[in-house]
């Protein structure tokens, strides 16, 4: 279990306790975050799950993964700092977790 605080365009913040083997996308849909809309189910298909790690949480969720990269960049997503929450497995070690949503999921 991993408490996750999410962080809407609007400034609106959704805290969960997320459950751990699963992805974080995952986690927002089960509780309702709205934004996620995650079209594809998780497959690094739509972009629609994007999130924006806050403060250290980019370094401490390490590099993009291939297939996350390829998406993004095929996106044209121009932040360097925005992550698939389907490409992210939550565990313990993502408790206090804060992700801001971009724009283009208000
Ligand atoms: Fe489609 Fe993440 S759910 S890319």
């Amino acid at each position: 279990m991993a408490q996750v605080t999410f962080i809407a365009f609007d400034g609106s913040e959704m805290q969960i306790d997320a459950t751990g083997g699963i992805s974080l996308m995952e986690n927002a849909v089960a509780n309702g975050v709205d934004g996620i809309e995650a079209q594809c189910g998780g497959n690094a298909y739509c972009g629609t799950c994007r999130v924006i790690p806050q403060g250290a949480w980019g370094d401490r969720l390490g590099p993009r993964g291939d297939v996350e990269e390829g998406l993004l960049s095929s996106l044209d997503e121009d932040n360097p700092g925005v992550r698939l929450s389907c490409q992210i497995t939550v565990s313990e070690a993502l408790d206090g977790l804060v992700v801001r949503l971009p724009e283009s999921q208000s």
